[in-house]
């Protein structure tokens, strides 16, 4: 059965896929609007949200399905003690698919070990957001026309900011892709995906001068300082305004940059470059809507087809993940790792190496 946990679970093709079934549902929104009826898409949020949740759905009434679920762990039993790899069983019962979101890193691969239905991450702590990349994706297509080809810049928190994990992920798999790395030194890129960039040749410049890569760039990502993700409150106020783009700071932009954001922002977009033609945020939101749309009635369809997994990869059983994020510590699992494409073991929930 096919999840949605990381963006490199579909293949380019699939994703291709996506994005034409998405534009189609733009083109022509009543010709979908009964083709998930009597289905339920279940919201399994441990974690607020806004965007994410609702657009799940509005995307699953768009389709003519019904939702159920929780938006705060507090109301569900999980706040009695109860386990994601419980919790799931219960709602394969009730729900045809399921969207997660969880503050701990790899909570929805658990999911996947016992759920009965398709599970799509919707956000697991700061490691991955599969549903936001496909969003972006299609923002860049319907704004760009394409994915090869492009400078992009990611700027802010590039350590705790999941969104651009999985973006990063996605793009790399496209031709001559550049990307222009601008974060604090605090909250760079994490080394396992900087590894990958490197292993696979692919052209990446770490920067802490939004000014000086602007004229680069193609694709402006701003993304907003993750405070809930901080240990230290001293440590998140004295980083929260690194970055702040103006109207000013644009002047050195291509004048077909576009501008992205996933949502929430704080301060680090003002609120006059929502005026700037090549702010794209908003359109992103809705883009989400239709993104989503187009993957649950995929996934739906790949189950009832039983499609498999396109590549399986090397998994073993090893000590536990000393990643202190990682569902692994709190959840009654195997400790397993998986072989990644430059040869070391890493933990299949939280991506953190091997550490015997
Ligand atoms: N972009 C995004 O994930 O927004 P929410 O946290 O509001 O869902």
């Amino acid at each position: 059965m096919r999840n949605l946990l990381d963006p490199t679970d579909l293949t380019v093709d699939e994703i291709d896929q996506i994005m034409d079934l998405s534009l189609d549902i733009i083109a022509n929104r009543q010709k979908y609007n009964e083709v998930c009826k009597g289905k339920k898409l279940a919201t399994l949020f441990y974690e607020p949200s806004t965007r994410t949740r609702l657009s799940f759905t509005a995307a699953m009434m768009e389709l003519g399905g019904n939702v159920i679920g929780f938006s705060d762990a507090n109301s569900s039993s999980a706040s009695k003690g109860e386990t994601v790899a419980d919790t799931v069983r219960v709602l394969s019962c009730f729900a045809d698919i399921i969207a997660m979101r969880h503050p701990k890193e790899g909570a929805p691969m658990i999911a996947t070990q016992y759920a009965t239905v398709p599970v799509i991450n919707a956000g697991d702590g700061g490691h991955s957001h599969p549903t936001q990349t496909l969003t972006d994706l299609l923002t860049i297509k319907r704004e760009k026309g394409h994915f090869d080809n492009l400078t992009v810049g990611f700027c802010g928190d590039l350590k705790f900011g999941r969104t651009v994990h999985s973006l990063i992920k996605a793009l790399k798999r496209y031709t001559n892709v550049n990307f222009v790395l601008i974060s604090p030194e605090e909250l760079k890129l994490p080394d396992y995906i900087k590894n990958d960039l490197c292993e696979e040749n692919i052209e990446y410049t770490e920067t802490h001068s939004l000014e000086n890569a602007m004229p680069k760039l193609d694709v402006l990502y701003m993304t907003r300082v993750q405070k809930e993700r901080f240990d230290s409150e001293e440590e998140y106020n004295r980083l929260k305004n690194s970055f702040i783009l103006n109207t000013d700071k644009l002047k050195s932009a291509k004048s077909d940059m576009i501008i992205l954001h996933p949502l929430p922002r704080v301060n680090e977009i003002t609120y006059e470059v929502d005026n700037d033609p090549r702010a794209c945020y908003f359109e992103q939101v809705e883009n989400g809507k239709f993104v989503r749309m187009a993957l649950i009635y995929k996934l739906l369809q790949w189950k009832s087809e039983n499609r498999k997994t396109p590549v399986q990869k090397t998994i073993i059983e090893g000590p536990p993940c000393k990643y202190s994020r990682c569902i692994s510590s709190q959840e009654p699992v195997k400790h397993l790792y998986q072989l990644s494409e430059n040869g070391i073991y890493r933990c299949i929930y939280c991506e953190g190496p091997l550490e015997k």
